[in-house]
């Protein structure tokens, strides 16, 4: 495997599972030290074993994206040990799908404040360093953000705002040469595209336009996409979007 993470050090949310464990996982593949955090110890325990027989020095912590003070304390920590950081990636979600009239005021908040707020306070939190580094920002979007996606008036508005927030800091920090790029996923083999997430009585027309053309792949195909934007590969890509979703809105 090309070593494109020889020397930097990335921060990734959301490690203990799926997209965000496959993307440590490549990370420290390529070279990277890696400092990861989730709020599932158990899961994230796994990765970082796996980082470490991937041969990387890694640092795991609890962080919820919900809260500024872990996310200043955790980004903090990760400078004082590794003395710099070059990549966060934003990955943490979760996804709530039901009919739009169910969907009460509290579960909507709880999706923005974890999918779209937490990726605001992280970035907010490394840029200081990246800019110092010269480094980017991933941030995980959603297929959700380009097309209408049923039952997910709540996750597709939370995904719309991460693509905005992305093109923002792009313009904002292109010219202190931080890049801020994201990925839109379609449907990914994880725990969050599993089964019981699709209210009972759905219709499935609607959900088939949002079917993948393609069978679903498993997480380490966005991760390959995370780690090219991430890396000097894309050194010339800033705002940018990047599906990953078989040719799903193609
Ligand atoms: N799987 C898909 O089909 C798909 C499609 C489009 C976008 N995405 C996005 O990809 C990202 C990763 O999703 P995944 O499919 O790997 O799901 P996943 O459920 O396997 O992983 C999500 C991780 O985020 C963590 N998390 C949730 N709330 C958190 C919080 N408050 N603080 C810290 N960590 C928290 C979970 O513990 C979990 O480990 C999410 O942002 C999701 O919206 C996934």
């Amino acid at each position: 495997m090309v070593k494109r993470f020889e020397g930097k050090v990335a921060f990734v949310t959301g490690a203990a599972a799926g997209i965000g464990r496959a993307t440590a996982l490549r990370l420290a593949s390529e070279g990277a030290s890696v400092y990861i955090v989730d709020v599932a110890l158990d899961g994230l325990e796994e990765t970082s074993k796996l980082c470490e027989q991937a041969g990387a020095s890694v640092v795991s912590a609890r962080c919820d994206v919900t809260s500024e003070e872990e996310i200043r304390s955790n980004i903090a920590a990760c400078v004082e040990r590794f003395g710099r950081l070059d990549t966060l990636c934003n990955i943490a979600g979760i996804l709530l799908l039901d009919h739009f009239d169910n969907i009460t005021v509290d579960q909507f908040r709880r999706v923005l404040e974890v999918n779209l707020v937490g990726t605001f306070m992280l970035s907010q939190a490394a840029l200081p360093h990246l800019i110092e580094s010269k480094g980017s920002i991933v941030n995980t979007s959603s297929t959700s953000a380009l097309a209408g996606m049923p039952y997910g008036a709540a996750y597709g508005t939370s995904k719309g705002g991460v693509s905005a927030l992305t093109r923002t800091l792009a313009v904002e920090f292109g010219k202190r040469g931080v890049r801020c790029n994201a990925v839109n996923p379609g449907s990914i083999q994880t725990a969050m595209s599993g089964p019981g997430v699709v209210p009972d009585d759905a219709d499935v027309a609607l959900i088939a336009r949002a079917a993948p053309l393609d069978q679903a792949r498993g997480p380490e195909v966005v991760a390959a996409a995370i780690a090219m934007l991430a890396s000097d590969d894309g050194i010339h890509i800033n705002g940018e979007e990047i599906r990953v979703d078989g040719g799903t809105l193609a």
